[in-house]
């Protein structure tokens, strides 16, 4: 087994190869005077199974690109089997149609990822499991992190509460609940499909008071999920709010709409490169487990 790390592999492949006591190589990579991205892998794959680290995050369309570019040609070197390791599956949001006649975005990337030629996909806590799992139509592994997010979360806190900021993260927010043996609720919550603002429609919270709140999520993007639901867990007497999510992205002025909502912490993975004030837990071995 090989292990290649991508443009965007944020240093996991170093660290699975390791684990696995593979070998690894880097793809060597560089932009055309246009823009466009080269790949080239420099290495002899034929007959290898090949582990592919690459997350999607920003800049999406050239990450995404890359991936494809990188698994035809190590197939067209002969590679026997890849297995593609996507740590932050971008577009994974784009999973419905919420208006019509909306690109599936999902749908076109995870296509394109199998007849590229991936039969394998493993990923960290996407959106909707469900969705990536039919969509795909390879074998695809989902990485759990919320045990290994727990193991921080139980060092900072001592009297958990978890809320999940909306229905779709209620079964992380189960999860979470379970590992800290804390108790758990939800909010309800509904975005403005064109201003993408976010507004709670049912707050089910009670008996939080005094109680270090965790608000469990899969992604922090632009802040407003979390800054909201830390608003309600205060207004029910919370004592402090940390923010937990998988990824943690903090686009624009994100990070300061968690601090005025009172966020003392934000805990995340590295699936994404976050900024230095996010408590970072590593996925890799969780990964190379999977593998
Ligand atoms: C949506 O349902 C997701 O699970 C997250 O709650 C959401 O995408 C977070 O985005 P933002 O940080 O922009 O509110």
């Amino acid at each position: 087994m090989i292990v290649i790390g991508g443009t965007a592999s944020n240093s996991i492949d170093d660290k699975v190869a390791k684990i696995l006591g593979s070998r690894s190589s880097k793809v060597e990579s560089k932009l055309f005077p246009d823009g466009e991205s080269y790949i080239r892998i420099p290495i002899e794959v034929k007959g290898e199974e090949v582990v592919i680290i690459q997350s999607t995050y920003y800049p999406q369309d050239k990450h995404w690109m890359e991936l494809f570019f990188m698994i035809e040609t190590l197939k067209d070197l002969g590679a026997e089997k890849v297995i593609s390791v996507i740590p932050y599956l971008g577009y994974a949001r784009q999973n419905r149609r919420f208006k019509d006649g909306e690109a599936l975005s999902l749908k076109t990337v995870l296509d394109l990822l199998y007849r590229s030629g991936s039969d394998e996909l493993i990923t960290v806590e996407p959106h909707d499991y469900d969705t990536v799992i039919s969509f795909f139509k390879g074998k695809v592994k989902i990485v759990d992190p919320v045990p290994t997010l727990a193991k921080e979360l139980k060092k900072i806190t001592s009297n958990p509460f978890v809320i999940a900021p909306d229905k779709g993260a209620l079964s992380r927010a189960e999860r979470m609940a379970k590992e800290l043996e804390a108790p758990f609720s939800f909010i309800e919550k509904e975005r403005d499909r064109n201003t993408g603002e976010v507004r709670v429609k049912y707050s089910h919270i009670s008996g939080v008071e005094n109680k270090d709140v965790i608000i469990v999520d899969d992604i922090i993007s632009t802040g407003g999920t979390m800054a909201q639901a830390s608003r309600i867990a205060y207004e029910k007497g919370a004592k402090s709010v940390i923010a937990s999510a998988a990824h943690v992205l903090l686009i624009g002025d994100a990070k300061d709409k968690l601090s005025s909502a009172g966020i003392r912490e934000i805990i995340g993975t590295n699936t994404v490169i976050p900024p230095e004030t996010v408590k970072v837990v590593d996925v890799s071995e969780l990964i190379a487990v999977r593998i």
